[in-house]
């Protein structure tokens, strides 16, 4: 059971990084405004057409993938805790002239602020290991999801989430308990001289994710392991077009990240 400090932490962490993000490279915020989509195009063929689906973006963070699903014509709403992260989310919808709706609350607090359903909830990117409880989660989505709704899901791999700064592992797969680290900087400005540096997150294997699903009496539609990941991970990883990063020819093809779609009964 994670006690306060896991969210009191993880979110003085996540506040102290929005200014950082907004300026780095990987959220590359001047081809964003220029038009560039954050979305792969694997996952517009997987989830399919959004356009007047309402879809919900949980851990939305600075909003450029609910933005890119609101392009393409959905009814999005992001939602986050982190209340600087919505405050930029905001502003870049503004000047992008997309309507998106953007809410400050947990992914625990979403049923009782969201007085309504959807037809889509999308997460990923980096969104799982910040979670405790994914049984929680789980219903959760369950709940906020119409009859028939899709989870769109797109995670690093569990795998890799068990390595340390190198290809290597250093948690357990089964049965992982919570780690907590305290390091400056992060995944897209690692030599910040960064303030709040302690996290709190636990790996979570495809099993409890499919299971905790199944659980909700949801149906697993898709779930693809993926040769490719959004940051780079490792020192050793080559970048592969923008947002991507693989292992260098020579090494076996791991997976480095997946995606799920799953359908709610
Ligand atoms: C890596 S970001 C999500 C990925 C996103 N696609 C991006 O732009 O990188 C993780 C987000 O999860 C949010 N977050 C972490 N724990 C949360 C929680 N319990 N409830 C709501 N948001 C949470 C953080 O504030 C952060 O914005």
């Amino acid at each position: 059971m994670a006690d306060d400090s896991w969210d009191r932490d993880n979110l003085a962490w996540w506040e102290e990084r929005v200014e950082l993000h907004l300026g780095s490279d990987l959220y590359d915020l001047t081809s964003f405004r220029s038009g560039r989509s954050s979305l792969f195009p694997y996952e517009l063929e997987e989830l399919g057409e959004v356009g007047g689906k309402d879809l919900l973006h949980l851990q939305c963070h600075v909003g450029l993938d609910t933005i890119s699903w609101a392009r393409l014509g959905a009814r999005a709403t992001g939602l986050d805790y982190s209340a600087g992260a919505v405050a930029a989310a905001r502003r870049l919808a503004d000047e992008d002239g997309v309507s998106a709706e953007f809410i400050v609350a947990s992914v625990a607090e979403a049923p009782a602020v969201l007085d309504r359903q959807f037809d889509i909830v999308y997460t990923g990117k980096g969104a799982l290991s910040w979670l405790p409880d994914l049984r929680s989660w789980a219903g959760v989505v369950n709940h906020l999801l119409r009859p028939g709704g899709l989870l769109y899901l797109v995670e690093s791999h569990p795998l890799v989430d068990c390595m340390g700064k190198t290809p290597d592992f250093e948690l357990d797969y089964v049965d992982p308990e919570e780690s907590v680290w305290d390091e400056p900087g992060d995944y897209a400005v690692p030599d910040a001289a960064t303030k709040s540096n302690r996290t709190h997150e636990r790996v979570h294997p495809l099993g409890e994710v499919v299971t905790c699903l199944a659980g909700e009496g949801m149906g697993v539609r898709l779930l693809h392991e993926r040769s490719e990941i959004f940051f780079a991970r490792f020192p050793q990883l080559v970048a592969d077009g923008p947002g991507v990063w693989r292992l260098p020819s020579g090494w076996p093809r791991l997976p480095l990240s997946y995606s799920l779609l799953a359908q709610k009964g």
